[in-house]
């Protein structure tokens, strides 16, 4: 009988690797699930919902111990992992490009670990990308987070007692957490425009009914990489686009950043000037700031006004603060990955070591870090 264990994370990570209806799915895979007693709690999942799925909710060390495989929010702590069964599956946020000596210290336990950050971005992986679920989630609360911030209507509404206008909101970086800002900011009425260096981006931003606002020059029609990402730009690109943003911005009243490159920090997109240049009132909600921020201003963590009264955030968490759809979405997503290495009729673990999604998120193994992307310990 395969056991999984699922712990409660620390006090600044509100979700949690598994709900109850992905419990009900273990189950029904031949596994145990052990929870440890309150870790839902913050995603409004009950212990007792986890029962009434078939786990067992049971204390930290108990939930570890022995166990072969450990899901998790975030980067688990060595102990937990050293608590399992020697060689055990452990898969989580690892933020694989953080801190080098934890995910050695990782590697060293011997167990195989899994950073779902690195899932491959394919149509079999689709309903195992934790970036994609967690981004749609974050891109939508950053502009209901924006709204509230800004104070004032976003629909245009003509009333007999005069015309309120529309609220332009302005959505920098068009990927899976720009494409909801723009959809939800649309939703709620404001005049969206939108900006990326992608060319594929701009039909996708049309389509949901905002304007593509880009410097479309001779190298941003090349770059998109052959995964379908953005290239770092060169100084002249940047120059060109700054120019470009500095005039559209201090007519924008909710900026939402999104642009990241991955395994580099965030590019620089607003500057202090653009931000002095913008109305009294205007709010920007800066999405990269766990990566440095698009803003030059951005406070990770912090929200800031400046002396001209424009509202800068920078949530580290987005998707945790709609813990419950959030640790819904990540929980399906490690069911579905951790499905794949189910044999369903012996009911037991059997991992394919080739497959491109095992390849593509192995991190660690028998001791050693193994991804391609991590340079091995110097
Ligand atoms: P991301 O989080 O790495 O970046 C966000 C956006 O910022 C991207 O659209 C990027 O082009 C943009 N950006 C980077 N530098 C910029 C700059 N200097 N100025 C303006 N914008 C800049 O991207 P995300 O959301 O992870 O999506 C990456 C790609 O993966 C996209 O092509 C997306 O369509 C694709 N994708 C494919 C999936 C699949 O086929 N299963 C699932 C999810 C995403």
């Amino acid at each position: 009988m395969v056991t999984i264990a699922v712990t409660s994370e620390s006090s600044d990570e509100p979700r949690v690797a598994a709900s109850p209806e992905t419990v009900k799915k273990f189950s029904a895979l031949g596994a145990t699930v052990r929870v440890e007693a309150g870790a839902g709690a913050r995603s409004r999942f009950a212990d007792d919902a986890y029962r009434a799925a078939g786990a067992t909710v049971v204390s930290r060390s108990e939930a570890l111990a022995g166990a072969d495989v450990l899901l998790a929010v975030r980067r688990p702590p060595v102990d937990d992992i050293k608590a399992l069964k020697p060689g055990a599956i452990v898969a989580a946020m690892i933020d694989p490009y953080g801190d080098r000596a934890a995910i050695d210290a990782l590697a060293a336990s011997g167990a195989s670990i899994f950073s779902m950050e690195f899932m491959p971005r394919t149509t079999r992986a689709q309903s195992m990308d934790v970036l994609s679920s967690q981004a749609n989630l974050a891109g939508y609360k950053a502009v209901v987070d924006g709204a509230s911030m800004f104070g004032q209507a976003l629909p245009m509404m003509m009333t007999p007692a005069g015309t309120v206008p529309a609220a332009k909101a302005f959505i920098m970086g068009v990927g899976v957490a720009g494409l909801q800002a723009i959809a939800t900011a649309r939703r709620m009425g404001a005049q969206v425009t939108a900006t990326d260096v992608r060319p594929a981006t701009k039909e996708q931003v049309q389509s949901l009914g905002a304007k593509f606002v880009a410097v479309e020059d001779e190298e941003f029609k090349q770059a998109q990489t052959a995964t379908g990402y953005a290239k770092p730009m060169s100084a002249e690109y940047q120059a060109k686009q700054a120019e470009l943003v500095a005039a559209h911005i201090k007519l924008q009243d909710i900026v939402i950043t999104t642009a990241l490159i991955p395994g580099r920090p965030a590019p620089r997109l607003v500057t202090k000037a653009m931000v002095e240049s913008m109305k009294s009132g205007a709010v920007i909600v800066d999405l990269a700031a766990e990566r440095g921020g698009n803003c030059e201003l951005t406070e990770p963590g912090k929200t800031i006004e400046t002396a001209n009264g424009v509202k800068i955030s920078g949530p580290l968490n987005l998707a945790g603060t709609i813990a419950v759809n959030a640790s819904s979405l990540y929980a399906k997503n490690l069911l579905s990955f951790l499905d794949i290495m189910f044999d369903k009729k012996e009911k037991v673990l059997a991992v394919n070591w080739d497959d491109e999604l095992i390849k593509g998120t192995l991190i660690a193994k028998d001791g050693i870090v193994v991804h391609p992307n991590l340079s091995a310990k110097s």
